[in-house]
């Protein structure tokens, strides 16, 4: 294959027709004896032949391969540097474990727990807002994208002051669909934008994780760090779970029978939101580069070579899920998907990805029973090949 693809397509080509199926290219790598290798363009890294990598066994091999590595890769000449010291992805051995147990308490399960009303205030109160607003609305602006940029932004404790804009410059910097130049002068207004709020946290501590980071709790770490690894959780943290939000609901209103089961409680709340983590796989992860020759699972990866992995065709591998892994099926048992990721970098924010996902689902459902699509479903569109995440580009709803 010598077409030239960006990084997006392994996790944004999807069937035509069906926005939730992996293409019949991806389909095809996943059935091949050996992986594909194809030039892949990266915005921060330019062009490079790229292993990519497909089936479930292999993903998780090279996700747990410490020698696959992101971060401190020589640049091609003219590119733009964007390392940022404190950002989890570009860092690893010892210096990437100290920065994920700076994160460690902020994100335990225990204290995600205790986000539970938190979060059920901002959907109440978003609910409240689309009720007013309606009895039409897109779903993604006035529900999806509003909710994890309220949650993170509480999180962090971001100034009163400063919500309006960390609202529209954190959802901004998430578009990887746009040119390299857009992407990087984003990147540059949303960095000065964290820089301010950690110097004006450092000026008036506010009740949040900045607060927290700053008082040494997890361990030292300065200021230009805090910067790096609270951008990273806004980064990741955002659009990530928007998209899953919107496609979430979007796949519960195409099927009726599985969203029955979801409401009248006949499934477990964490279960379903399992299934359409696996069943949607939205995510892709940060490109790896070999550091020495290495095998992964039985194939080789020379040093220097670079590989992608398909999250969506893993989740979706029938050794995964022999019964019908191309199935949205709420009632099967959770199986060990990856579509956090696996092995050192696997999400931090799992677990208030999950807690959102638990809590904004079903009250979306139960406070509008009449929920229908206002276009038809043929209409819509989806993030493009550019895209680090996939996700629906508006939602238009009506009840
Ligand atoms: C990493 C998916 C929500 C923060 C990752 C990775 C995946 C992922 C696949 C691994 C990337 C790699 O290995 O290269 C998702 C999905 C989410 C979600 C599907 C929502 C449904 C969140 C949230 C936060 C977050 C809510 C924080 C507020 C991060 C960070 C990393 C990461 C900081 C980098 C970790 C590291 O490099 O050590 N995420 N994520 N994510 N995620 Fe998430």
């Amino acid at each position: 294959m010598t077409e030239r693809l960006t990084r997006g397509f392994v996790v944004t080509d999807r069937q035509p027709g069906c926005p939730f199926d992996p293409s019949q290219r991806l389909t095809h790598m996943a059935r091949q004896e050996e992986p594909t290798r194809v030039p892949v363009y990266e915005p921060r890294f330019g062009e490079a032949d790229t292993v990519i990598l497909s089936r479930y066994a292999d993903v998780r091999a090279a996700l747990g391969d410490t020698r696959l590595q992101y971060g401190h890769l020589p640049l091609p000449a003219g590119e733009p540097r964007t390392f940022m010291p404190g950002f989890p992805p570009d860092h690893h051995g010892a210096e990437h474990i100290r920065l994920r147990r700076m994160m460690a308490a902020a994100f335990a399960p225990k204290r995600i727990r205790t986000l539970g009303p938190l979060v059920d205030k901002v959907l109440a109160e978003r609910l409240d807002v689309m009720e007013a607003a309606g009895p039409g609305v897109d779903l993604v602006a006035a529900y999806a994208v509003a909710v994890p940029s309220i949650v993170i932004g509480e999180l962090l404790g971001v100034p009163a002051s400063m919500h309006q804009d960390f609202h529209s410059l954190s959802a901004g910097v998430v578009n990887f669909a746009s040119s390299p130049a857009e992407y990087f002068a984003h990147l540059g207004k949303f960095g000065a934008y964290m820089k301010d709020l950690v110097a004006e946290i450092r000026r008036h501590p506010t009740d949040g994780l900045i607060t927290e980071l700053m008082e040494g709790r997890s361990g030292d770490i300065g200021d230009a760090e805090i910067v790096g690894l609270t951008s990273a959780l806004v980064v990741a943290g955002h659009e990530t779970t928007a998209a899953m939000i919107a496609l979430g609901a979007l796949a519960l209103l195409e099927r009726p029978d599985q969203r029955a089961l979801l409401l009248d409680e006949s499934v477990s709340t964490a279960d379903a939101v399992e299934e359409l983590l696996r069943y949607l796989s939205i995510s892709g992860v940060f490109p790896r580069v070999a550091n020495e020759d290495i095998t992964i699972g039985e194939w080789p990866v020379k040093a220097g070579e670079r590989v992608l992995v398909s999250l969506l065709t893993a989740n979706r591998d029938p050794r995964l899920v022999p019964d019908g892994a191309d199935r949205l099926d709420l009632t099967r048992e959770p199986v060990q998907h990856m579509a956090f990721g696996f092995g050192t970098h696997q999400c931090p924010g799992q677990h208030l990805a999950r807690l959102e996902l638990q809590l904004a689902l079903p009250a979306l459902f139960h406070r509008f029973p009449e929920l229908r699509l206002a276009v038809p479903a043929d209409e819509l569109t989806f993030h493009g090949d550019g895209a680090n995440v996939y996700g629906v580009e508006g939602l238009p709803v009506a009840w």
